[in-house]
């Protein structure tokens, strides 16, 4: 019954993946320039090695330069002992460190590693290079709120410029993650709930990491993480299970982390989580089968920090010896910090139990892929002290991260155009824990980046307005706490100013890792400092420190103005105070839905409509929502708005669309109002009927334009049945004719204009 009516209605896109492989430029890469083809002296030196120098070659650890300052953002590691690590090079039992310090840490391990070691392999240098390296760019989800993919590659591109002048080669960056569960601390350094953002962002950091070639001693090499599905964590819970369908792990989950390796990215990061009861270490149909075999994947796979060990407590290997056999022969080719592949695998070798050429096949792919950085041509060509100071924080970057930050901020609500505030005749309260001092300004997965060297709110305000007296400091409040007599202080402020700039919100260490929260709200000493402050009654502006989507209460939401800014790194200061007077116009847009409560996580906008469905207006019984509150977003993804006034009108659409052909859609978006704007224009279609439900809303494109006050614009967008396609019953992606919703619109939940078409056999 079921396969009838798949395959009367169906239309197949067999061979889809492969196709798109052919077309990308992972291959292009590898091929113009032969790239992946394994230079002959790395199997002469495999020939050479050792069963324990082999081990050694898949045996990344924590750097323990300055007391191990590498472990500060991973559990602790024991001891750390500098000396001993030069030993372990010495004696080739390290393939290289990561989250070290700089390039004089990196010359002493590689001239240990290049001179004194048998076979003299150089050492590769990682790092956490996540959104900046010594200046720091707004955290990711930030950057995706510009919904401008080419912004991340010019910032990836130029983490890479100061990371590899200071000896790191290789970046455990993009974190493509899909986060759909606010609650999740994660969402902070991926790329939101959407796909096709998702997609994007990940090729375009990958591109900007490693540049044209990697040898260029101004790129290093990228690794998607954390494979697979880490971001789909039960409960938004960090390190738990992920149990999902196999078609939405692949039209969903997936996706983002394709994108990343299709655009030419060559090391891969395993979850830490367990996907339909196999953690991703011992995965091989993912690591393998998947990856390797559909989707062409030449480059290697690293473990997470420890995720090896922790398939024992996972209770999916029974020690460590079998943990390292298990990780090995799913196709994790190196382990991050257990240890356990140095320790078990020459053993496990000569016992019989990892075949010898799944170990080489391992150490090839390292080899390789050290060979393809330029280090054997040269382990020296990214240490270089002097190059990495000449590099490190240069007005060009500082600009580029203003830049970035002020794209990245989000005009949630501007009740009676508040905003932008005048720059002279107003007095100004500013107040709340993030109002001032050089804290919680760089954000979360930071390690070389520093808060003293970065602008704070104040200082940004203070440069922005004439009158540099105009401007009262209050904190009132702590971030998690109360601070005494600071509600006073605060109130005292807004009493005697013409209007509030309320900078509350989340601390940096409230999202990253481990950083799960139950409920994602201003923390209550704040609210209580909200209330207080609105009570006065002047204006407040609230600027938001976020680092996830949150659900806004009381005084917080029902401010005359809303701004969400994240963490947006060196040039915070200055980058909200661009905006707050105007000197540029909001932009951004939100990557993930803020709802109206905690308790409705995971919520994002392209859910299933369900068999009862609660279309807005009244709240109906028996339909779904929960008690009180509609089941939709306060704020929706791709919601933000300008300091124009922008309409959205005519929509043209054809009403039928041929299975080869293409369909045109077109709508007219007009700035009404007396200032420019810069509007993100989102073309959004439903499914209405198909062989498996379908979300009730998709995100197909989108284009940022610029309209003058006045000024009018005709934005068309075309689809082909390929972008019409979901992973059918069969786990494949499957188009099928019938009606579908179309929607050019300002936001995921919004109207926008709206029509529908007929697809056709
Ligand atoms: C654990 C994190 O999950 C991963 O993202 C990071 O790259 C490693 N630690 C190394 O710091």
């Amino acid at each position: 019954m079921l396969d009838t009516r798949i395959s009367r209605r169906a239309a197949l896109i067999g061979g889809a993946t492969a196709a798109a492989w052919l077309a990308s430029p992972a291959r292009a890469l590898i091929e113009a320039a032969g790239r992946l083809a394994v230079p002959a002296f790395v199997d002469d030196l495999i020939a050479r090695m050792t069963l324990e120098e082999k081990a050694g070659q898949l045996q990344l650890m924590a750097s323990a330069w300055g007391g191990g300052i590498a472990t500060a953002l991973n559990p602790p590691a024991g001891e750390a002992n500098f000396p001993k690590q030069v030993d372990e090079a010495r004696q080739g039992q390290l393939t290289g460190v990561f989250n070290g310090n700089g390039a004089r840490m990196a010359r002493i391990l590689q001239t240990a590693a290049v001179k004194e070691s048998r076979l003299k392999i150089p050492l590769m240098f990682a790092a956490d290079i996540i959104h900046g390296h010594r200046t720091i760019f707004p955290v990711p989800l930030a950057e995706v709120a510009s919904f401008e993919p080419d912004l991340a590659r010019r910032t990836a591109e130029a983490a890479a410029f100061e990371a590899s002048g200071a000896g790191i080669d290789w970046t455990f960056s993009p974190m493509v993650d899909i986060a759909r569960d606010q609650r999740w601390g994660r969402g902070v350094e991926g790329g939101g709930e959407d796909v096709l953002l998702g997609e994007l962002f990940a090729a375009a950091r990958v591109r900007g990491f490693q540049g044209a070639d990697l040898k260029s001693t101004e790129h290093m090499l990228a690794c998607i993480k954390h494979f697979a599905a880490y971001g789909a964590a039960e409960s938004g819970l960090d390190y738990n299970s992920v149990d999902m369908s196999e078609a939405r792990l692949r039209e969903v989950y997936l996706q983002p982390y394709k994108a990343g390796f299709d655009a030419g990215a060559l090391s891969g990061m395993a979850s830490f989580n367990d996907i339909n009861g196999v953690p991703s270490t011992g995965n091989r149909w993912l690591m393998t089968d998947l990856l390797r075999g559909e989707w062409g994947f030449q480059g290697f796979v690293v473990s997470d920090y420890t995720g090896d060990e922790e398939m024992i407590a996972h209770g999916f290997a029974k020690d460590g010896r079998d943990a390292a056999r298990l990780a090995l022969l799913a196709g994790v080719d190196m382990s991050m910090q257990s240890g356990l592949y140095r320790q078990h695998l020459p053993d496990l070798v000569r016992k019989g139990e990892v075949p010898q050429a799944v170990l080489d096949q391992s150490v090839r792919r390292v080899l390789a892929m050290k060979a393809m950085v330029g280090l054997f041509d040269n382990p020296f060509r990214r240490i270089d002290e002097k190059r990495e100071t000449a590099r490190s924080m240069l007005p060009k970057t500082r600009a580029l991260a203003r830049e970035a930050g002020r794209k990245s901020i989000v005009l949630l609500k501007n009740d009676g155009d508040l905003l932008p505030l005048p720059r002279s005749g107003k007095r100004i309260a500013l107040v709340g824990p993030f109002a001032s001092g050089l804290h919680d300004l760089v954000g979360p997965w930071v390690v070389y980046g520093d808060d003293r060297k970065a602008v704070d709110l104040e200082t940004g305000v203070r440069a922005a307005v004439a009158d540099k007296a105009s401007v009262i400091v209050a904190p009132g409040s702590g971030v998690e706490e109360p601070l005494a007599g600071g509600i006073a202080q605060a109130v005292a402020a807004a009493r005697q100013a013409d209007v509030v700039i309320l900078a509350i919100g989340e601390g940096a260490n409230m999202s990253g890792e481990a950083q799960s929260r139950t409920e994602i709200v201003v923390p209550e000493p704040q609210q209580t400092l909200a209330e207080a402050v609105a009570a006065v009654g002047k204006p407040v502006v609230v600027v938001l420190k976020h680092g996830r989507a949150l659900a806004l209460q009381g005084a917080v939401a029902n401010a005359q103005a809303i701004l969400a800014t994240w963490f947006l790194g060196t040039e915070t200061g200055n980058a909200i105070a661009d905006i707050l007077f105007g000197a540029y116009g909001p932009s951004g847009r939100l990557p993930a839905s803020f709802p109206r409560a905690s308790g409705q996580e995971p919520y994002y906008y392209g859910h299933k409509s369900t068999g009862r469905p609660n279309p807005p207006g009244p709240l109906e019984p028996y339909k779904a929502h929960f008690r009180g509150i509609p089941n939709s977003a306060l704020y929706p993804f791709g919601h933000g708005l300008t300091y124009g006034k922008i309409a959205y009108v005519d929509l043209n659409v054809a009403n039928r669309m041929a299975m080869n052909g293409e369909i045109v859609i077109s709508a007219g978006i007009a700035n009404h109002g007396t200032r420019a704007a810069e509007e993100v224009v989102q073309l959004y279609i439903h499914d209405r009927t198909a062989s498996a439900t379908r979300p009730v809303r998709e995100l197909k494109a989108f284009r940022k334009i610029a309209l003058a006050p006045g000024e009018s614009k005709t934005v068309e967008f075309r689809l082909r049945a390929a972008d019409l396609a979901f992973y059918g019953l069969q786990n494949r992606p499957v188009v099928e004719p019938g009606t579908f919703d179309v929607w050019v619109a300002p936001s995921a939940e919004s109207d926008g204009v709206h029509g529908s078409f007929e697809l056709v056999a």
